[in-house]
């Protein structure tokens, strides 16, 4: 194993219940093994589930984000909606922005924007979701989708220490695809030269996610570019995640 940490961010989306929560006991009991100490877990549940995990987790190195927040850093008359402010003020490290399933339900890059920027001011780590849909991929707009996701997403922002990209093609989420390992590569690859050059950054962060499982970890760790992965479906059973962490290594 590299001295880099290798992320495993599991985005629960909108599963589970108060029951669903005794499942990560195993998950935290995996994350005391001391050959695991490069690892980073992160816990995505939804907002109902967010104060039971944080005291589930607390005294334990797994940390805990939210999935998205309300572009606002002060509270204000939004029915429905979170801001940073309070997902800080819970004790979450993290939260995710810019995921794809927000993205079709309104989110646009300006809205992004915002919301990274409200999340940094409350000193939250950002998980910045990007990726192209399959016309874009098609048509062979993918790096040009990502330029401009990273350009208008990360607009006016200065520096990226708390930031870690996401990188799910749309075409890939829930869908059982995987991208070739050259394309992967070569599109990780883009995003870290991008932030390179706009941030003076040695080396950003860039995760992968997408159908992530535990038949395709083994060939997914391969790729060194990879900081670590954000996964959706099979992160909500914790066998199944505890074996994909495993396999990353072994
Ligand atoms: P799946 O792992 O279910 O494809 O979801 C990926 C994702 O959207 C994680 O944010």
């Amino acid at each position: 194993m590299t001295n880099k940490y290798k992320y495993f961010v599991a985005n629960w989306k909108m599963f589970g219940n108060i029951k669903s929560t005794d499942t990560i006991n195993r998950v935290i009991k995996l994350s005391k093994q001391k050959n695991l100490k490069k690892v980073k877990i992160i816990y995505c549940p939804p907002y109902t589930l967010l104060s039971i995990f944080i005291k589930k987790l607390v005294n334990t190195n797994i940390d805990v984000g939210a999935q998205n927040c309300h572009q606002s850093q002060n509270d204000g008359p939004y029915t429905g909606s979170i801001n940073s402010q309070m997902i800080k003020n819970l004790g979450c490290k993290y939260v995710i922005v810019g995921h794809s399933e927000n993205r079709t339900n309104g989110d646009n890059n300006y809205l992004i924007n915002q919301k990274i920027k409200s999340s940094l001011s409350n000193n939250l780590n950002v998980l910045f979701c990007i990726g192209e849909n399959i016309k874009e991929k098609k048509s062979k707009r993918t790096k040009l989708v990502l330029k401009t996701q990273l350009t208008k997403g990360l607009n006016k922002v200065k520096n990226i220490d708390k930031i870690i990209i996401a990188y799910e093609p749309v075409w890939s989420i829930g869908s059982g695809l995987v991208p070739k390992n050259k394309e992967l590569i070569g599109n990780i690859f883009f995003i870290k030269n991008f932030l390179k050059k706009k941030f003076k950054k040695s080396n950003p962060k860039v995760l992968y996610g997408g159908s992530v499982n535990s038949k395709n970890i083994k060939n997914l760790s391969l790729i060194k570019e990879i900081d670590g992965f954000l996964i959706g479906g099979a992160s909500q059973r914790s066998n199944k995640f505890i074996d994909i962490i495993k396999k990353t290594f072994n």
